[in-house]
């Protein structure tokens, strides 16, 4: 008999979770404003608000942390991390900063004029907010076969190569960088393609505009394409990160995600001018070049993370625990951005609560109703994270609307996923019962998904 799948580790220390009732859930919600940023999270029993910053480190990387130099300058630390970087992008600068938001603003401080537009396959939320504030404009160029919730393609992160030369067509000499973002987490943690890597770096270099790599999850956007793109079937995880940096100009990185660490980022690039220029924002936004917001140990623990993500063991586990989810999903029927991400299951709101007007906003709905069934607290990528367009300030509904459930790495059991499925597939029984969504009582002006109030209409 074949032998079945299971991890490729072992669990060494174990932290506690704890159950609560749906009157308790119900107070707690309405005391965070139907926001589920604004719970504690000792009122959530399995926590998918994200994969960001929330894995468990292995053993290796607890030691390496023990070991951190804690130098103002020159740390052992920080050339252990940039080694490593080094050697899996290719890139010899490096500036290390506390997360992947810092590294867009660093980077983007130096590089972002107002007035400049900045095209990227679905800008993650801090990097477009990045680009607003300094008064720039993010223009999607993604593929249109993302917006197709049921259309099962390989490479649904892609850039529409049609769409992107448009913009650079139409705004020449004023395109500082085109972000290239893998996974594309905004339309479902969805990979890009080798080849789509290929032709937009070509693209973009055609017109004289550099390349940034948004590379959060650049090693499950690796495993992805060896699994599924011709060619690469024999090639090592690392083989492929290397060959994926290759083509671009520079990387802004969130360490929380595939650097398996619980804070960090960095910067990394071969353009000496784009360091230089960094260099004199890292300073004063983040601290000196060889720290730049990270401690020595954790610098330390990064370089053993980004080593053992690059394997293929670790993604494998991790990806398929996503997948085992997406099929207990399909056989309730519950719909959700297909085929499954690579970090998370963005189930499509619009298509479960379909009473309730996207102006009531369904996907938060949705994560509302999921919280109070079963104490699970997923996030939702949709109308409200859109936030408003700049200019005209009305609401962006011309997106998907996803309630995101996002899976941590090396944290929770199938038995976990078991339970969220069969949480989900109660709200999905009454979805037809669900009539009425939620208002914004307040917002923020930016970003205003992390504080916004909301309230629940009878
Ligand atoms: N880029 C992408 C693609 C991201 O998903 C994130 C964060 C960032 C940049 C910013 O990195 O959080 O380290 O400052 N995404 C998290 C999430 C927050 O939940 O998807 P950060």
């Amino acid at each position: 008999m074949e032998l079945p799948f299971a991890e490729a580790w072992k669990i060494k220390m174990v932290e506690p979770i704890k159950k609560s009732t749906r009157e308790e859930r119900e107070k707690w919600l309405a005391e965070a404003h139907n926001n589920i940023f604004m719970l504690k999270s000792e009122q959530v029993y399995i926590d998918l608000l994200t994969d960001s910053g929330t894995g468990a480190m292995s053993d290796r990387q607890w030691s390496a942390l023990m070991m951190g130099d804690e130098s103002y300058s020159g740390a052992r630390s920080f050339f252990e991390l940039k080694n490593m970087i080094t050697k899996l992008t290719g890139f010899k600068n490096v500036i290390p900063t506390h997360q992947g938001r810092a590294a867009e603003n660093v980077l983007f401080s130096y590089l972002v004029k107002p007035g400049n537009i900045i095209p990227g396959n679905a800008h993650f939320d801090t990097t477009k907010g990045h680009i607003e504030s300094r008064k720039a404009f993010a223009i999607d160029v993604t593929t249109d076969e993302a917006k197709d919730t049921q259309l099962e393609v390989p490479f649904k992160g892609n850039v529409s190569l049609e769409k992107l030369e448009k913009v650079l067509k139409e705004n020449k000499g004023n395109v500082p960088f085109m972000v290239l973002t893998v996974t594309n987490n905004t339309v479902g943690g969805q990979p890009v393609s080798m080849k789509n890597i290929r032709e937009t770096a070509e693209l973009c270099h055609k017109y004289d505009v550099p390349v940034v790599m948004d590379s959060a999850r650049f090693a499950e956007n690796a495993y992805f394409i060896k699994t599924r793109e011709k060619g690469f079937e024999n090639k090592t995880i690392k083989e492929i990160a290397k060959e994926m940096f290759s083509y671009v100009d520079g990387m802004t990185m969130s360490a929380k995600k595939d650097g398996l660490v619980n804070m960090g980022g960095f910067i990394a690039t071969n353009k000496d001018e784009w360091y230089e220029g960094a260099k004199l924002f890292c300073i004063p936004f983040e601290g000196f070049l060889t720290y730049g917001g990270m401690n020595g140990r954790d610098m330390a623990a990064l370089a053993v993370g980004l080593d053992e993500n690059t394997e293929f063991d670790m993604l494998d586990t991790r990806i398929q625990q996503v997948q085992y989810l997406a099929k207990k999903l399909d056989e309730y029927g519950i719909p959700y951005q297909r085929p499954a991400g690579g970090h998370a299951i963005f189930v499509d709101a619009d298509k479960v609560l379909t009473h309730v007007p996207k102006e009531e906003f369904p996907a938060q709905t949705l994560t509302c109703e999921l919280y109070l069934e079963a104490g699970i607290r997923a996030c939702e990528i949709g109308y409200i994270l859109a936030d408003r367009d700049p200019v005209t300030r009305e609401n962006r509904f011309g997106g998907l609307d996803f309630v995101r459930l996002c899976i941590p790495r090396r944290v929770y059991t199938n038995n976990h996923m078991d339970v969220i499925a069969a949480a989900l597939k109660n709200v999905y029984d009454r979805r037809e019962s669900i009539k009425h969504g939620v208002r914004i009582t307040w917002e923020a002006e930016l970003m205003r998904h992390f504080t916004v109030q909301l309230e629940r209409i009878k």
